[in-house]
């Protein structure tokens, strides 16, 4: 099978596509024909090493010294269900998913093997597989962190750099639990905020931004660049404050996968996707996705 593989740490061209076997599943698991996968920052951030600090030989010792153990990066996924593992009951053959592998990874390939228990879910029938890919990351992670500061007890959310992956699918969650959302994001992406239902849409290089707001219930840093001082311009007494960074890894729950596709069929959520590249353009997708620049998400078809 076709696969892209990062075999050492370093730049964009580092990535390599080549032919490896086609992998078997377990009695557990699923066989996946991936269609489409997608390009994030926690792709670009293993194939670079791209972490601060003492994270960096963490991360070494972890994952390997070099290079990935596991050279097959990407960690979401679109595709169809060509086989299944004799106790596999929630899946059959021909089945539209999409999944999220975390830290297994393995999606930058024409194949790929998955417990059927993991974070996988059916996509519905108006979905591309290109948007299917573009759920994923950035769903369960906003998923995550929303719900670990109470957002359904809030009425009004703030999303810092509610632009990339993460934030986009914040917004739109945040939305779907009847909030009024608003969002800071650079003034390029002030119109597709509009466009993703954000009450308020404001730019973070306008001055004083922060001081000219109201109060929030939430404020949520999707991007981990909201200064210290910022941050305390927009916080009061009652506030609940989360970020993606320094707040533990989010968890991986198909039934966030489930709930997004339920809000994509209602029409209250639309897959943010900035710009789809073939596999073999591998290097210039992750070129762009390092400009830490993308609107949503990027995607690669296989
Ligand atoms: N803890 C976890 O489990 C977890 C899970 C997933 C992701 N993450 C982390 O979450 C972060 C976001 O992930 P992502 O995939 O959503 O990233 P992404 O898609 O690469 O984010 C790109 C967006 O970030 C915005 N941005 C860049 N600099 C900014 C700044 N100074 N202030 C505000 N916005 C800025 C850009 O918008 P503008 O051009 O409008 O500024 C761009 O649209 C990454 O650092 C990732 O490592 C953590």
């Amino acid at each position: 099978m076709k696969a892209a593989v990062c075999e050492r740490y370093g730049p964009p061209e580092v990535l390599k596509i080549v032919d490896l076997p086609k992998p078997s599943p377990k009695p557990t698991e699923v066989l996946i024909r991936i269609y489409a996968t997608s390009v994030n920052s926690g792709d670009v951030r293993v194939r670079g090493l791209l972490v601060d600090g003492w994270i960096k030989p963490l991360m070494r010792v972890v994952i390997g010294m070099r290079g990935p153990r596991n050279p097959i990066l990407g960690a979401s996924l679109s595709g169809e269900v060509v086989q299944v593992g004799e106790q596999v009951t929630t899946f059959k053959v021909g089945d539209r998913v999409c999944a999220m592998t975390g830290f297994r990874m393995r999606c930058y390939a024409e194949y790929t093997t998955l417990s059927a228990e993991k974070c996988i879910a059916h996509i519905p029938d108006t979905m591309t597989y290109e948007e299917g890919a573009s759920l994923p990351f950035g769903v369960t992670t906003a998923y995550h962190f929303l719900r670990k500061a109470q957002v359904e007890r809030a009425k009004t959310v703030c999303i810092y750099g509610a632009s990339g992956a993460v934030g986009t699918a914040a917004v739109q969650i945040a939305k779907s639990y009847g909030c009024f959302v608003t969002t800071v994001t650079s003034l390029e992406n002030i119109e597709l905020m509009k466009q993703l239902g954000a009450d308020e849409a404001i730019s973070y290089k306008q001055a004083d931004w922060a001081t000219r707001l109201g109060t929030f219930d939430l404020v949520f840093d999707a991007v981990g660049k909201l200064s210290k001082e910022d941050r305390a311009r927009l916080m009061h007494e009652t506030t609940k404050f989360t970020s993606i960074h320094g707040k533990g890894t989010a968890a991986e729950r198909k039934e966030d996968l489930e709930a997004a596709g339920r809000l994509f069929v209602q029409g209250q959520f639309q897959p943010v996707i900035d710009r789809i590249y073939p596999i073999e353009d591998i290097v210039e997708a992750h070129r762009y996705a390092e400009s830490w620049r993308k609107k949503g998400n990027v995607i690669l078809t296989i």
